[in-house]
């Protein structure tokens, strides 16, 4: 299976994987062939990209870190979180653990894979999808940090919430498409002290998770917000949820702008190592995402391109590829190469 760009996807293809809505009801089941109207009603509900199989890597399947099941749960518990936030301030903590735990175990039977967060999303539900993708992203860096389950527990937790004070922020603000004004963005910035204030006052929430909230948006040289805090001022589980917030914001869709590809989102986050991320953090990060995720177009240095098909665990420059093109045009059969053992080789451009 491989991820198409809804855009370019032709009727009469068939797909691969069931897509749910954001309350985990299925919208379009596996196998089905898609129809005019159906592409029409994707798009109408803010789907950019789906999987299809198109006959290159049918046989390949996409590695999730999490299952369906536990990211369904999440985002439903995410979802009622911030809805009753909104009515009445309250947070029920038992349903949260239990997704935050979930969240872990997952990860913990899935400890060797590389993070390839392809699930397909809309981005209207753009909010909870984020809060559990960087819950994921976090927890898989607390485990390359070492962390006991405790420890990670409370982690997730602060990271599940971490934007729950964005339930206080007018919603023509949240879903302004494009720049917002210097008000706007002074008031969107009160979200992190908004979530702090209901999350320490919450019996069950610890006050290092609930700093999660107040200091995502602090950066180590001092030019984050609110309180400009600098270096190891700003908590680890901050400094954790910095690189996972920043990260799943920009490779994911926006209804303003599309998904920026993963290479290039590392790129940036490494210009910033040390600078407004915490380098030893960034460095187990970085080890651990699959730069070129499953399914990506590349071409290597002597000109043939393809399809990269797996990861090699702890090589993430370097995955396996399918190659089916030269310079020239198709290949008489396509042919398997893993970068891992041919170093002369290199991944040279990634065709979108
Ligand atoms: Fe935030």
């Amino acid at each position: 299976m491989r991820k198409i760009d809804l855009a370019t996807i032709k009727v009469g293809s068939k797909i691969s994987k069931t897509i749910y809505n954001s309350k985990g009801h299925v919208l379009l089941k596996a196998g089905t062939v898609l129809t005019d109207r159906y592409i029409k009603r994707l798009q109408e509900l803010g789907f950019t990209s789906i999987f299809i199989d198109d006959g290159l890597i049918d046989d390949i399947n996409i590695e999730e870190a999490i299952s369906e099941n536990t990211r369904i749960n999440a985002l439903n518990c995410i979802r009622d979180i911030m809805q009753e936030v909104k009515r009445n301030k309250i947070i029920h903590v038992a349903p949260l653990k239990k997704a935050v735990n979930n969240i872990i175990d997952d990860l913990l039977t899935n400890k060797d894979i590389m993070l390839n967060l392809s699930d397909i999303r809309s981005y209207d539900d753009y909010t909870f999808n984020h809060s559990v993708n960087v819950t994921v992203i976090s927890t898989f860096i607390g485990m390359s940090l070492h962390y006991r389950k405790d420890r990670l527990k409370d982690l997730g937790m602060g990271v599940l919430l971490h934007d729950v004070g964005k339930t206080q922020i007018p919603l023509e603000i949240i879903n302004k498409p494009g720049r917002l004004t210097e008000e706007e963005y002074e008031i969107v910035k009160k979200h992190t002290w908004y979530g702090f204030d209901t999350l320490r006052k919450c019996p069950g929430i610890k006050l290092t998770s609930a700093h999660v909230a107040l200091q995502h948006h602090e950066r180590l040289d001092g030019t984050g917000y609110p309180r400009n805090l600098k270096g190891k001022r700003i908590i680890e589980f901050a400094r954790i949820s910095a690189i996972a917030d920043v990260y799943d914001a920009m490779t994911s869709d926006r209804c303003y702008r599309k998904s920026i590809p993963v290479h290039e989102v590392c790129h940036y986050l490494a210009e910033g190592s040390g600078v407004q991320f915490d380098q030893h953090i960034l460095d187990r990060f970085i080890e651990k995402v699959a730069i070129y995720p499953q399914g990506t177009r590349i071409t290597l240095s002597d000109g043939r391109s393809g399809i990269v098909i797996k990861q090699n665990t702890g090589i993430p420059a370097r995955p396996v590829i399918r190659l089916f093109w030269n310079e020239k045009g198709p290949l008489p059969k396509p042919v398997q190469i893993n970068l891992a053992d041919n170093l002369e080789l290199n991944i040279e451009d990634v065709i979108e």
